[in-house]
This record gives C-alpha cells, structure tokens and sequence, in this order.
C-alpha cells in the first residue's frame, strides 16, 4: 500500500499496521523524533488524507494545531494516505535519555522564582527551546525548560515556588547543593528554528523565559540575524527577571526588540501594562511571514496562539510547549 509525504511528494510503499514512525525512517524520510513514547511531540505531522489509527501511548502530550494532527511514533498505518511532515530541513533527533546529574546551584532570582543549574554526568544533547523532565525523588517529578544552550555542559532551570506546590515546595525547601537528580530527555517541539530568516515573535509569560532565554541564545549562536520581538509578561513589577541577560542579548542581537508588559501594579510612566496578548495586538496588524515561540502558562499559550493565529501565523509555524502540570 502507497503512502505519499508530502511536501516531499514522495510515495513510499508500505505494510498495512506499520507504525508511521517506522516507515518514514525505513524510506530515509528526513523526520524529528526524541522520545518514541508519545511524550515529547517531536514527530508531530499531519494526515492530510485518508485515515491512521492512533495507539494509546501511556502518557500521551495534549496535541495542538488542530485536527488532522498526529504523533508519528504512536500511528499505525491501515490504508494509503497522505502524511505532511513538518519542515524535512529541519530535522532535530536527540534520541531521549536518562542521566543522573548533581546539583551544583541554588539561588533566588525574584521573591518566587529560583535558578536551578545542575551538572549531568554525562552530555545530553538538546535543541534550543526544548525541555526535559526532573526527578527530584520518586514523588517528585516536573518538566523544566532549559535557558542555555546545548554546550554549556551545565543545565539550567528557572522554578517558580508556588504555595502549597508539592514539587516546587521540595525544591524550594529540601534541595541542596550536591543533591542528585535524574534528568530524562531531551522532550519538546518548540525549538529553535534555524533555517528561518524571516521575523520572530517570542512570548514568554513568567519563567517561560527560560526556554525563550535558550532561544534568543542559540539564535545568537547560530549567527542568526533575524528581527526579533520578545514579548515578557509577568504579574506585577516584582515578578520582572532576567533583565542583565536581555541586556547581553541585545548587544549581541541588536535586531531584538525586548518588552516587558506588566499585568498589574506597574507604572505607566516607566512600564508597559496590561496582557501581552494586546500588546502584540496593538505593536502588530499582520504577522504573516513570522514564526512564533510562546512559552508559560497553558492559558497564556492558548490566548497568545489565539492572537498570532488571528495576525496570520498558520498553526505549523507556531511553536508551542505549555507545561499542563504547572502550578505544583
Ligand atoms: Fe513521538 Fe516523542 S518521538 S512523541
């Protein structure tokens, strides 16, 4: 049985039950993947035609972008079909792993937000934007972004403490320097894309500065020279972080543009108030021909694509990994 790739526009032929995954890497299918679990949402494509069926991977990532969309590695193929797969020159494959790492700091960055930076014992490869998952002990495990880049040899975190939160209590109150934590991944599709030379929006809603931080560094890595507009929303003024490093990054990027908009308490005199969604709304009447990085909290990911989707940016060039067990 036929199965065209599109934009490809190749035919491969084969067994009925084969798992999509497994298909396009036997044709040399240019295809991401990490995980092979279902998890991290890395081999994301769409069926344009015809029908798949879906298995139950046990810990099945929410998938946006719409109907039609699926996880390669949880597909099966029954009849021929059309499959788009995202971006063939822009492959990332970090197959996932575990590792053991040490904690090596611990520090306050505002009132509620902490810098986490552990050592693995042995590299990890990732891309830019993505994430892997903590297990601090048994009981206590949570995905967090990484905001450096692949070579630093280190990992870093940044961890909002929230009150009562059972996992970020363990962290603000129990963690210490030399503690050892077992690092799973990498996960994540919302890397950096580092063919695209056109117009960047990013949007970070509290500590998803994190992983925009990675991007904005990889993209000063890469030599990437692209305008970008970085949109940071936090609560109140005390919640704003991370300036020095935007700094740095401005100097070294001087096409980024950098906003901070604070929700409330802030000044208007000095400071940029309200939501980030009606700052972009207000900066931008059409963004077609960008590319989109929103990372924070499912709310905030789910009004930001709302926007960008409305200024022109198609679901596939939006690049999204809100974490839906924030807030423990
Ligand atoms: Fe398919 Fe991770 S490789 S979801």
């Amino acid at each position: 049985m036929d199965i065209l790739v599109q934009p490809l526009n190749r035919l491969i032929r084969v067994q009925p039950g084969v798992n999509l995954l497994t298909a396009l890497q036997d044709a040399h299918v240019p295809m991401s993947y990490s995980c092979m679990a279902g998890r991290c949402g890395t081999c994301r494509c769409k069926v344009l035609d015809g029908e798949v069926m879906e298995g139950a991977g046990e810990q099945r990532r929410p998938l946006d972008g719409g109907p039609g969309f699926v996880l390669a590695c949880q597909t099966y193929l029954t009849e021929p079909c059309t499959i788009e797969i995202p971006e063939p020159d822009e492959v990332v494959v970090h197959p996932a792993r575990i590792v053991k790492a040490t904690v090596v700091t611990i520090e306050d960055l505002t009132h509620d937000i902490k810098r986490l930076v552990l050592r693995p014992a042995k590299p990890v490869e990732f891309s830019s934007g993505q994430y892997v998952q903590l297990q601090f002990t048994p009981d206590h495990v949570r995905p967090y972004s990484m905001a450096g880049l692949c070579g630093d040899g280190l990992f870093e975190f940044h961890v909002r403490v929230v009150p009562d939160g059972r996992v970020t209590g363990y962290i603000a109150r129990d963690l210490k320097v030399g503690d050892t934590v077992k690092v799973s991944g990498p996960l994540g599709s919302a890397y950096l894309r580092r063919k695209h030379e056109g117009p960047i929006l990013c949007v970070a809603g509290g500590t998803g500065l994190a992983p925009i931080l990675s991007i904005l560094r990889g993209a000063v890595a890469q030599g990437m020279t692209n305008p970008i507009h970085l949109y940071f929303g936090v609560r109140s003024p005390r919640d704003v972080y991370g300036m020095p490093w935007l700094d740095q990054l401005k100097r070294d990027h001087p096409n980024l543009i950098v906003h901070v908009v604070v929700a409330s308490g802030g000044h208007p005199a000095t400071q940029r108030c309200g939501l980030v969604t009606d700052a972009i709304e207000q900066d931008h009447g059409n963004l077609s021909g960008w590319r989109a990085y929103l990372c924070g909290s499912p709310p905030m990911v789910e009004a930001a694509t709302v926007v960008v989707r409305r200024q022109g940016i198609p679901a596939e060039h939006i690049y999204a990994d809100a974490f839906y067990t924030q807030g423990t």
